[in-house]
């Protein structure tokens, strides 16, 4: 486990979150936003949960947290890792039966203090469809600040999108 917050339990994959990870992956309106399509299989689920639970949060690179609530995987967050080990970018999916009720903001609110306070990051940023408020919001409740708009900047499921980005840095983070 990395962290516990008052309800749920940020821990590493494993192997039996596939089925949980599939459904929430393959609901067409979760995926919109992420590069993968919906509907997401099982197979492809087993070989990244496979992946995720092998993987080293302290090494650059993307590494995947599983969120738990109550021994139910109910989203995940992602952080990369930048080569230089003091900043990185995060992205999340929650399950729309868990939206809505807090539970993200908790989850990567606990997950930026474990980056902040006990590793040592500097800054944290992160990116997202200019449509997606959902998003944003949760990154303003979170205290990022919007950097800027990237007009027409990705090319992304067929036409090109707009997107936000954010920062937050170490010094805004309360101690
Ligand atoms: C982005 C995403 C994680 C946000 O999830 P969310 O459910 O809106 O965020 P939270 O779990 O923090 O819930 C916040 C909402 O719950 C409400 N809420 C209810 N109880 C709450 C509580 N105890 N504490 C805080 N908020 C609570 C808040 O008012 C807020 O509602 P609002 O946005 O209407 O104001 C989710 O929409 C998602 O997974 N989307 C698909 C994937 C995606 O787009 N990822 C990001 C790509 S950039």
């Amino acid at each position: 486990m990395f962290l516990s917050t008052e309800r749920l339990v940020v821990r590493r994959f494993r192997v039996g979150d596939a089925e949980a990870f599939s459904g929430y992956r393959s609901v067409p309106e979760v995926a919109q936003w992420q590069s993968w399509e919906a509907p997401y299989s099982m197979e492809e689920a087993v070989k990244a949960v496979e992946a995720f639970a092998a993987g080293d949060p302290l090494v650059p690179g993307w590494f995947q947290y599983a969120v738990d609530r109550d021994g139910v995987l109910i989203g995940d967050i992602g952080v990369n890792l930048h080569e230089n080990l003091m900043q990185a970018e995060i992205g999340y999916t929650f399950a729309p039966e868990y939206q809505g009720q807090g539970y993200a903001t908790e989850a990567v609110r606990g997950l930026l203090g474990l980056l902040f306070v006990e590793r040592k990051l500097h800054r944290v940023s992160a990116e997202c469809d200019a449509r997606n408020v959902s998003s944003a919001r949760l990154l303003e409740r979170l205290g990022f600040r919007l950097e800027g708009l990237r007009l027409s900047n990705t090319w992304f499921k067929g036409e090109w999108t707009d997107d936000q980005l954010f920062g937050l840095l170490a010094s805004d983070w309360p101690t």
